[in-house]
């Protein structure tokens, strides 16, 4: 694994070291969510995050795990997003395994086999969940009529402060069960609608399953989702991360949220999502003995951590995780991520190695992309010339490890062959990013895991990626972008073909793509200062978004 070599690659430039820490405003305010906290906690909520199957509205809301696959393929669901499901129940939510929802996915019916789940938490003996039901958004109950009793305010209390707590609740799910219906809308109606207005940028063509209902999915997520930052924990452990390196999305994505003022609350109560902001890559830096190969002391801070604010805070016991996010770009993420049951089955990991032979769920999860930022920005890195001017076929450099480079390096490196340049090593001198420039395409196998900061670096030189995989990794922001639109696939056997498989590609669908990857580039664009709108900030939010969508919470009052 390739932390093993753990203080080396995770020597990452540390967002605290960049201007991007400056002015952290992350300590004020601390107190007060603490007040408000405490206050909340006296009531105990017992959870049910319920399903929101759908009927008529199955293609967003498939309600079982079998059936799924099938209808998903059709109709509207395999246009956009959606979904199918991994249901499964929680046995009074106290004993989930990864293992166990990690049998019950579904190969996806291609590569990147998205699809959005319904994600169902049943208590023992409730009826919550039952697939099938109409999903109803829950009216707001009615004011609590005056107590009659009116006996002393310490029994009032309780009561008083359950219904409020509720009311803000079911005020949070109806407004995500309205941005639903306005996106099932946008699925159902996408011919007939003139295009959303946006001063930034209007997403259209191919590159999208579904180019409207995405506009419409992220114009409601701007105007409604609330992200709540735990605000425990010390840096550089939580708070922070690489700003630098391969990891760097990591840290980026810690950072820009710390710093957000758009979708970031200071009042969990009016959170949709929390995210839990801690860093992998810092703890194999912090924690981790080099070459102990002994990451129980990274699980246990990511088990002490989720035991501090679930004691402290109401809302992780309230879904049982799920709808808490974490996020990391580390190989190891997915392994410690499984230090809490919950954490891996339930909640949303958002996860540069996306392995779905390793549990990672499109349903319930989000692909990271893993971008290897070298200076603080992308920009000046982006762009390259058209087709005519890249004399080189197929390009790979890179070392030779994990499952799929040594197969590539066996059959294509150094061959001499002038089409398909395959090497472990650039000789001194040639450029990385010149040689990816004079290429129609490049080829991005994964590294120790499935993920490739090669997909990134061709996306923004212009050069077609040629994702080498045979269906392990979900491909980042799938649930939006139709990969297939302006990427090439080559299983791992069919690596002895690649010069004839590329070959075979007319310069007119060689323009094509290569179109496409010039328009597809802003959603993995990551700007230096603030995050612009659909960038990969932003995408990784909407991904999240989208995962939240698909899961109902409510809270039932105990005691
Ligand atoms: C969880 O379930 C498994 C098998 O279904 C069982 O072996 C294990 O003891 C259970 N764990 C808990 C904590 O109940
Ligand atoms: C399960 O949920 C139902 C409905 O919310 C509730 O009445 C019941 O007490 C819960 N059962 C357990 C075992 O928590
Ligand atoms: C959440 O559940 C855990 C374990 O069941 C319990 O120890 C903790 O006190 C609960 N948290 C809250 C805020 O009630
Ligand atoms: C994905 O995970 C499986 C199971 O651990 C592993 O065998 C496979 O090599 C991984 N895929 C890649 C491309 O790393």
């Amino acid at each position: 694994m390739r932390a093993t070599s753990s203080s080396s690659a995770a020597a990452a430039t540390p967002c605290s070291n960049l201007p991007c820490l400056h002015g952290h405003g992350r300590v004020g305010g601390r107190t007060t969510a603490y007040a408000v906290a405490a206050c909340l906690a006296v009531v105990t909520f017992l959870a049910v995050a319920a399903l929101d199957p759908g009927t008529q509205a199955a293609s967003w809301f498939m309600s079982s795990s079998s059936s799924s696959s099938l209808q998903r393929r059709g109709g509207v669901a395999g246009e956009l997003l959606l979904a199918t499901s991994t249901s499964f129940s929680d046995d009074g939510g106290r004993n989930s395994t990864g293992k166990e929802v990690h049998e019950e996915v579904q190969p996806g019916d291609d590569g990147d086999g998205f699809h959005l789940s319904s994600l169902t938490l049943v208590n023992a003996s409730s009826g919550y969940g039952t697939p099938g039901k109409v999903p109803v958004p829950i009216p707001a109950p009615a004011p609590s009529p005056p107590a009659k009793e009116s006996a002393t305010n310490a029994v009032q209390d309780r009561p008083q402060m359950q219904r409020r707590r509720d009311v803000k609740l079911e005020r949070l799910e109806l407004g995500l069960a309205k941005a639903r219906s306005a996106i099932m809308e946008a699925i159902q109606n996408k011919e007939n609608r003139p295009p959303l207005i946006d001063k930034d940028y209007v997403p259209v063509g191919p590159i999208y399953r579904n180019a409207y209902a995405f506009h419409r999915s992220y114009l409601e997520m701007e105007k409604l989702f609330k992200v709540y930052v735990y605000e425990e924990g010390e840096p550089p452990v939580f708070h922070d991360g690489p700003c630098r390196s391969i990891y760097s999305t990591e840290g980026r994505f810690i950072y820009n949220m710390e710093m957000d003022s758009r979708m970031r609350t200071r009042d969990p109560d009016l959170a949709h999502v929390f995210f839990l902001p801690f860093s992998v890559v810092k703890m194999v830096k912090m924690i981790y003995e080099p070459n102990s190969h002994d990451m129980n002391p990274i699980r246990r801070t990511i088990s002490d951590y989720i035991g501090v604010v679930s004691n402290k805070y109401p809302f992780w016991n309230r879904s049982l995780g799920a709808d808490h996010f974490m996020l990391s770009c580390h190989d190891w993420g997915p392994y410690v991520s499984s230090a809490n049951g919950h954490l891996f089955s339930n909640s949303i990991r958002v996860l540069c190695n996306a392995n779905k032979s390793e549990g990672f769920n499109p349903s319930k999860d989000v692909s990271l992309p893993e971008i290897n930022l070298r200076t603080d920005v992308v920009d000046r890195q982006v762009g390259g010339p058209s087709a005519s001017h890249r004399p080189i076929l197929a390009f790979f450099a890179g070392g030779n490890h994990g499952p799929v480079r040594p197969i590539l390096l066996k059959h294509w490196k150094d061959r001499g062959d002038p089409d398909v340049q395959v090497s472990e090593y650039l000789p001194r001198g040639v450029s990385y990013t010149d040689m990816m420039r004079r290429s129609r395409f490049c080829l991005c196998p994964g590294g120790y895991e499935v993920a490739s900061p090669r997909l990134a670096e061709a996306i923004y030189l212009e050069c077609v990626p040629v994702v080498l995989d045979d269906g392990d990794y979900a491909l980042p922001l799938a649930d939006v972008l139709n990969w297939d639109a302006f990427s090439v696939r080559v299983r791992v056997a069919d690596i002895p073909r690649i010069k004839e498989l590329l070959a075979a590609v007319s310069p007119r669908r060689y323009i094509q793509l290569q179109r496409r990857v010039a328009a597809v580039r802003r959603h993995f664009m990551v700007h230096g200062g603030t995050p612009r709108r659909y960038d990969a900030f932003h995408m990784i939010l909407h991904s999240v978004w989208l995962r939240r969508l698909n899961v109902r919470v409510t809270a039932a009052a105990a005691g």
